[in-house]
């Protein structure tokens, strides 16, 4: 049976996605070059550094590590700037409901980002009371598609990897969900997330029944 549900933060829970695209956008331009959407899907679920990498790639730059340190810098303070502002309204649709759904049927709930601003966000959204266990950027060494996030936040729950679900909007993560040994759910669009056991447009497509649907106990 399913006993915990594994959430990403950015892009699943809250609209993030969009902020961390103007800021790394942002950056582009000041190098010289264009920053499509397209090409940010790349950077989803990718930690900060591992997306700079990306992003320097796409420009054509090759920077030494103080250089590169400094860019990241600044590319998160803009981030945080944004973020700064953020309250429940930039909850996504179907989220809350499914949280609030989850915890009255017994399902443990933890945050598996790779984020090091995940409890800004938590906070000023008021999530934080949601979840049963909170790993993020600042507790992890390997970044997604390595399973560490989910597999400490399994620990954490003291659940078997088979049965979590998790639930992720980039393609790294549905990656790292099935090196973990869980079952995933997309958020977005299947033509990314095809790995996924299921995909969904967003969480409020989402209810415990179809999760036991999905997955049903044996
Ligand atoms: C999430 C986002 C990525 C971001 C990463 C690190 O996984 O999807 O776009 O780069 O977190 O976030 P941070 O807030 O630590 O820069
Ligand atoms: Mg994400």
């Amino acid at each position: 049976p399913i006993r915990a549900c594994l959430f990403d933060l950015d892009g699943v829970l809250v609209d993030t996605a969009k902020y961390h695209y103007l800021a790394w956008k942002r950056l582009a331009e000041e190098l010289g070059f264009d920053f499509t959407e397209q090409d940010n899907e790349r950077l989803k679920g990718v930690s900060r550094m591992a997306s700079l990498d990306i992003l320097l790639g796409i420009g054509g730059l090759n920077l030494d590590e103080e250089t590169k340190l400094a860019l990241a810098e600044k590319k998160n303070a803009w981030y945080v700037d944004y973020i700064s502002r953020m309250d429940e309204s930039e909850i996504l649709p179907g989220a809350l409901a499914f949280l609030q759904e989850l915890k009255a049927e017994g399902i443990r709930i933890a945050l598996g980002s790779a984020s090091k601003n995940a409890m800004t966000i938590l906070n000023n959204t008021h999530m934080v009371p949601y979840f049963d266990a909170i790993i993020d950027g600042t507790k992890t060494v390997s970044a997604k598609p390595d399973p560490e996030v989910f597999l400490l936040g399994a620990q954490e729950l003291k659940v078997d990897p088979a049965e979590c679900v998790v639930f992720e909007d980039a393609e790294a993560g549905v990656e790292a969900a099935i090196r973990a040994g869980m079952r995933s759910i997309g958020v977005g669009s299947k033509a990314t997330l095809g790995r996924a056991d299921d995909v969904v447009s967003s969480l409020q497509e989402m209810s415990a029944s179809r999760l036991m649907e999905l997955f049903p106990a044996r």
